[in-house]
C-alpha cells in the first residue's frame, strides 16, 4: 500500500485578521483582513510601502501584539486564546527577533552577547556555534563598538537564533545597511534558514531582496496583495540595490 503522507501543518496561519489602532477619536486601520499560512522551513520576504501594516503583522505572529479580530495559529496553538502568560512563554520558547538596530549590550564581547541567551535558553547551540553561522568565529571577542553595522547585525543574529528558535523574525534587518553590508546580513539569514531549518520572516522596503525568498508577501493598505512562492531564488550575493 503507498504510504499516506500528512500534509504538514503550516507553522503560522492566520484567518481574516483586522488590527486597528485607536488614539482618541483617530481609528487606524493596520490590517484589514489578513489571511496566509507559512510554511515549517520557509524564507518568506513581506514587502509592502511604509504604513502598508509589515511590521503589525509581523508583531502579531511573534506574540508582541494582538489582532483586533480573527485567529493566528503557531502550529496547532492559537494564539489568539493564549493568555499574556502563554504569550511569554511562546516567544521565549519558539521566536527569535531581529530588529533594524541591533540592541546590543555595549559593554559585552560578541559571544558574551550571545551568552546572555544561551545562558537561560532551554536547548541551546553554544556561543561559538551561533557566531559561526553568521560568519563571525573570527570576531567573538570583539565588543560591538569594533564592528561594523553589518557585523553587529549579524551577531544580533546570532542572539536570536542560538536559543533554536522554530522562527525568526526580522524587521528591516538591512535598513540601515549599505548594500554590501546587508548582502553579508542576508547570507547569514539564508544559511541559518538552510542549516537550522528555521522559518523566516524578513520584512523589507527593497523590492529586489525578494529574489532570495521562498515566498513573497507584499502587503498594500492593510490587506495581501500578492502571496506567492518564487520559482527561482537567488543567493543574496546575486542580488544588488
Ligand atoms: N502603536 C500604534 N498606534 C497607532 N497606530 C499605529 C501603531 N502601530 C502602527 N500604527 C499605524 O498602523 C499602520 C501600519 O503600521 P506598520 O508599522 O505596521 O507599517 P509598516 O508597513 O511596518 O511601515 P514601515 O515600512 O514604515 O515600517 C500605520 O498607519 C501606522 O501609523
Ligand atoms: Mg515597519
Amino acid at each position: 500500500m503507498p504510504e499516506v503522507t500528512e500534509p504538514k501543518p503550516p507553522v503560522f496561519a492566520a484567518q481574516e485578521i483586522t488590527r486597528v489602532f485607536r488614539m482618541g477619536a483617530v481609528c487606524v486601520q493596520a490590517l484589514r483582513g489578513v489571511s496566509l499560512a507559512l510554511q515549517e522551513g520557509e524564507m518568506v520576504v513581506l514587502l509592502g510601502a511604509s504604513g502598508s501594516g509589515k511590521s503589525t503583522l509581523l508583531n502579531i505572529l511573534g506574540g508582541l501584539d494582538h489582532p483586533t479580530e480573527g485567529r493566528v495559529f503557531f502550529r496547532q496553538t492559537e494564539l489568539t486564546r493564549a493568555t499574556d502568560a502563554a504569550l511569554t512563554k511562546y516567544r521565549r520558547d519558539h521566536v527569535g527577533f531581529v530588529f533594524q538596530f541591533y540592541n546590543l549590550v555595549p559593554s559585552l564581547t560578541a559571544r558574551e552577547n550571545v551568552a546572555l541567551v544561551t545562558e537561560i535558553a532551554r536547548n541551546p547551540i553554544t556561543p561559538e556555534t551561533a557566531l559561526d553561522l553568521v560568519g563571525l568565529s573570527a570576531r567573538m571577542d570583539h565588543f560591538p563598538a569594533e564592528l561594523s553595522g553589518g557585523e553587529q547585525q549579524r551577531v544580533a543574529i546570532a542572539r536570536a537564533i542560538a536559543k533554536q528558535p522554530d522562527v525568526l523574525l526580522c524587521d528591516e534587518p538591512t535598513g540601515a545597511l549599505d548594500s554590501a553590508t546587508g548582502i553579508q546580513v542576508l547570507e547569514a539569514l539564508c544559511r541559518v534558514n538552510a542549516e537550522l531549518g528555521t522559518a523566516t520572516v524578513l520584512i523589507t522596503h527593497n523590492a529586489e531582496i525578494q529574489r532570495i525568498a521562498h515566498r513573497v508577501i507584499v502587503l498594500a493598505d492593510g490587506r495581501v496583495i500578492r502571496d506567492e512562492i518564487n520559482a527561482q531564488r537567488l543567493a543574496p550575493a546575486q542580488v544588488s540595490w
